[in-house]
């Protein structure tokens, strides 16, 4: 009782490498995270993109944050350590995906600066961080969801923005303005990094 639960677990390392599923899935990956306020467009423009990258022939997969809250996450609410245990396993398997040569979009809110630090070091120098930088008041007026209206309401509590904090990325790869600019120039600026990463 009480030691740590990896202290007697040791990494076993695979015969086969990255390099050599690589060659085999013939692309470079990469983990392509999104993130920003509820409604400001995350998955809309990673759906865009995916889309954009299956065309050219990319191995890819998009970990969207609703739909990993159906599923692996589906035991975790939206307190600050449930938020920060989320985007520790979203990270967890971005890597993986990205260790299997997937290029792999991340879409999730993500709203603390520390944990998608983390995520960056875990991943490396292939983490692009894409921050969809759309003002809140915007977000509000969209409401895809209906979200923001019943936050107000006072019917959802910890609600980004609202009565919980959003962070937003000091350095990120990218930044989108998705009441400035398109979804097709949001979606072309990605493609244009990835282009000049070689991933593409
Ligand atoms: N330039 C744009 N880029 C992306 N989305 C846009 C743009 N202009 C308007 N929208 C609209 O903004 C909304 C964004 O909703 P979306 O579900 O993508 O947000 P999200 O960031 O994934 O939110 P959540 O964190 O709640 O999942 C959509 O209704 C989309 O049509
Ligand atoms: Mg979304």
């Amino acid at each position: 009782m009480g030691d740590q639960p990896t202290k007697n677990v040791v990494w076993h390392k695979t015969s086969v490498t990255r390099a050599e599923r690589a060659a085999i899935a013939g692309q470079k990956s990469a983990v392509l995270w999104f993130t920003g306020l509820s409604g400001s467009g995350k998955s809309t423009i990673a759906n865009a993109l995916e889309v954009r990258l299956n065309r050219a022939g990319k191995l890819t997969y998009l970990l969207d944050g609703d739909n990993v809250r159906l599923g692996l996450c589906a035991d975790l609410g939206f307190s600050e350590p449930e938020r920060r245990e989320n985007n520790r396993r979203i990270a967890h398997v971005a890597k993986l995906l990205w260790d299997a040569n997937v290029i792999t979009l991340v879409s999730f809110i993500s709203p603390f600066r520390t944990e998608r630090e983390t995520a960056r070091k875990l991943i490396g120098v292939d983490f692009l961080e894409i921050f969809v930088d759309t003002p809140l008041g915007v977000c509000e007026m969209r409401d895809p969801k209906g979200l923001y209206v019943k936050a107000r309401k006072g019917e959802i509590a910890q609600f980004t923005g609202i009565t919980s904090p959003y962070e937003a990325p000091e350095n990120p790869e990218i930044t989108l303005h998705t009441d400035l600019e398109s979804l097709e120039e949001s979606v072309e600026r990605i493609i244009a990094l990835l282009a000049q990463r070689q991933y593409l």
